[in-house]
């Protein structure tokens, strides 16, 4: 597969660049269908194009803010107000700066003891936010990842089942090494994107972000290569320490 993969300087040039997409992948999708859907990623990485987008004027402006439906790839099992919440840190980053309606936004209820319960709940609210018939994928209009330094995306980690899940949208997934349980969107949903961008940074990243743009397929250790659309845009936004040892790439 082709990678499109930009080397920026900085966590700084990345939120910008990342910013620039956003609001591509926003304005286009409502004026096509009048609406976007957003699937954000947690971890660290994104909070600065997440405070980006809510604290700058002029990005802030162009933002169908009334038109979004917001997700979430995936979050753990603890609650809204946990400070390991996905939801949490998206809302103190975004969601409660901008003009989003609560109904706008749909939280995996990570706090339930029953992570199926969870799992299947968040299926159905993307099946009917994105009213996709059973069965069927929903086709996000932009799913925002990072990577872990051991190729882990979402929360889908090496060697663990959710990684070969083929029917499921979303699933609840045992992470040994954390012990603990995740719940999960499954690379075939993932995949069913319109756009999925990447932000990555930091050096302890460099050798799996080789191995997953430049080494052999071998997603059940590098679970970042399984996400490959089936039609749709794939975008690496990398900086220069995460992408040190890339022979692909544009410099930006
Ligand atoms: C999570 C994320 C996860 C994250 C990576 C990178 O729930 O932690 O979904 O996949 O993107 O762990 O995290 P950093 O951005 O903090 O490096």
């Amino acid at each position: 597969m082709q990678h499109d993969v930009r080397i920026l300087t900085n966590l700084e040039a990345i939120a910008k660049r990342a910013a620039q997409e956003f609001v591509q992948a926003a304005t286009s999708a409502v004026s096509e269908k009048g609406s976007f859907s957003v699937a954000l990623s947690g971890g660290s990485t994104p909070k600065a194009l997440y405070s980006l987008l809510a604290n700058d004027a002029a990005l802030r402006a162009q933002i169908p803010w009334d038109r979004m439906l917001v997700y979430f790839g995936d979050e753990r099992s603890v609650g809204p107000d946990h400070a390991d919440s996905n939801f949490r840190m998206a809302t103190e980053a975004l969601i409660s700066k901008v003009p989003l309606a609560a109904d706008q936004v749909f939280r995996i209820k990570g706090e339930y003891k029953d992570t199926e319960r969870a799992a299947l709940e968040y299926e159905q609210a993307l099946r009917t936010g994105l009213k996709i018939a059973e069965g069927q994928f929903p086709r996000l209009d932009l799913v925002l990842m990072g990577m872990g330094n051991e190729g882990h995306t979402a929360s889908l980690f090496p060697g663990t089942k959710a990684l070969h899940e083929t029917k499921r949208t979303v699933v609840r997934t045992w992470v040994g090494k954390l012990y603990t349980e995740r719940i999960t969107l499954t690379a075939p949903a993932i995949n069913s994107a319109a756009r999925i961008m990447f932000l990555i940074t930091g050096a302890d990243k460099a050798l799996a972000l080789k191995g997953v743009l430049e080494g052999p397929y071998e997603p059940d250790q590098l679970p970042a290569q399984m996400i490959q659309p089936s039609n749709g845009k794939l975008l690496w936004l990398v900086d220069t320490t995460a992408g040190g040892r890339l022979s692909i790439g544009i410099r930006e």
